[in-house]
């Protein structure tokens, strides 16, 4: 047997980390500016990490949610406390797509409507549910209708008045921050409309902080830096450090049925020992107040910068808009250079790093840049 073909992988081998580090099997350092896709939100084997979750898996590996599990309520607390979204319910599950999956589906259940209304450019997972409500039908199947979901433009108010004033929609999702789409902010003034207009349609918005939540923006959540609220969050990525976990919080006005969300391996003893650990790591660093500053300085290094066109995101989530003649950028910086980057495309270089990346590692990336594009 051999691997189904579905990555374009780049031929490197990581084989230890620690903090921003990376190094593969010859002993070649790299630094990590991509953090595995937005995962590696406390950076690569944190002492604290791998001291809970060797513990963890010491003492009681898994047991099914027939039982009560003890760490799943130390989750919720915590959770509730740090993101500020209390008195909310958690249900953990065990990845972005299926937190997103089951959000929709609790805001079915809960308004008796079946549409949804999402965004152009919106990413929001591959499963059937998620994958009808991302903006690209190529990664669409036949059997991934999306004859409930209506897309309009991201910032286009007048086109979600007019679609949600139906009366319709169960629910509207939208990214805290648009990540695919190469680091699109919806202004807060968008957010604020749009909660509005949800309250006054009965309409329940979902906000999706998979990839801009955990504290990478400067706020636990991006949305919160526009005030709002959502009635759903779901969040995965970064919140277990790389131990796959998804989770969705949810208004106490929503209730569900015994039976209507379930999950073998949601909310597992490790996968919460491992969130319990991240967000312990997040609070004592003090990393969402650390994302907000070091965002800050690469935002005073980079923007108006001569091989840009556009410096994109808050915090930690950085986009790079670079000029047509810097496309290949990104794999100079990996080759040249050994460092790690993300991508939305040809034209955008993506930065999510570790919330904790120290001030070095950020230095080191803006002299390579420099080096690569004068
Ligand atoms: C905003 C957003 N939503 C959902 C997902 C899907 O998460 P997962 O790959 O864990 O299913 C992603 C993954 O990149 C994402 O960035």
């Amino acid at each position: 047997m051999d691997l189904f073909n579905v990555y374009k992988r780049w031929n490197i081998e990581p084989v230890r980390g620690a903090g921003s580090t990376l190094w593969d099997a010859a002993g070649q350092e790299y630094l990590d500016l991509y953090g595995g896709h937005a995962v590696i939100s406390i950076g690569h084997c944190h002492p604290h990490y791998v001291a809970a979750v060797r513990e963890q898996i010491g003492k009681l590996g898994f047991y099914s949610n027939a039982v009560l599990n003890g760490l799943q309520d130390v989750l919720a607390e915590k959770l509730g406390r740090i993101s500020g979204y209390d008195p909310y319910h958690l249900f953990l599950c065990n990845s972005g797509a299926e937190a997103n999956e089951n959000a929709l589906k609790l805001a079915s259940f809960h308004t008796g409507r079946s549409k949804v209304l999402a965004f152009g450019g919106a990413f929001h997972g591959r499963t059937s549910g998620a994958v009808s409500v991302t903006d690209n039908p190529k990664i669409r199947a036949p059997f991934n209708a999306t004859d409930h979901v209506d897309f309009v433009p991201l910032g286009n108010l007048e086109a979600a008045e007019k679609a949600l004033s139906t009366g319709e929609y169960a629910a509207v999702i939208i990214e805290g921050i648009q990540g695919v789409a190469g680091i699109q902010v919806p202004s807060d003034v968008f957010l604020k409309e749009l909660r509005s207009l949800c309250d006054r349609t009965g309409t329940l918005l979902v906000l999706d902080e998979i990839q801009s939540g955990c504290g990478r923006t400067g706020r636990f959540f991006a949305h919160q830096h526009a005030g709002v609220k959502a009635d759903l969050v779901t969040m995965a990525k970064g919140l277990a450090g790389g131990i796959p976990i998804g989770a969705v919080l949810i208004s106490p006005d929503i209730q569900a049925s015994y039976g209507l969300l379930g999950t073998t391996f949601g909310g597992n003893h490790i996968a919460c020992a491992a969130a319990i650990a991240v967000l312990e790591v997040i609070e004592q660093e003090d990393l969402v107040s650390k994302a907000g500053q070091l965002g800050a300085w690469f935002e005073a290094q980079l923007k108006g910068d001569p091989a840009l066109v556009e410096y994109r995101g808050k915090g930690l989530m950085i986009g790079l808009e670079i000029k047509p003649e810097f496309v290949g950028l990104r794999d100079r910086l990996l080759q040249e250079k050994h460092i790690f980057t993300g991508a939305s495309g040809e034209r955008v270089i993506r930065l999510l790093p570790a919330l904790n990346l120290p001030g070095e590692g950020a230095r080191q990336f803006v002299e390579a840049w420099k080096e690569l594009t004068r």
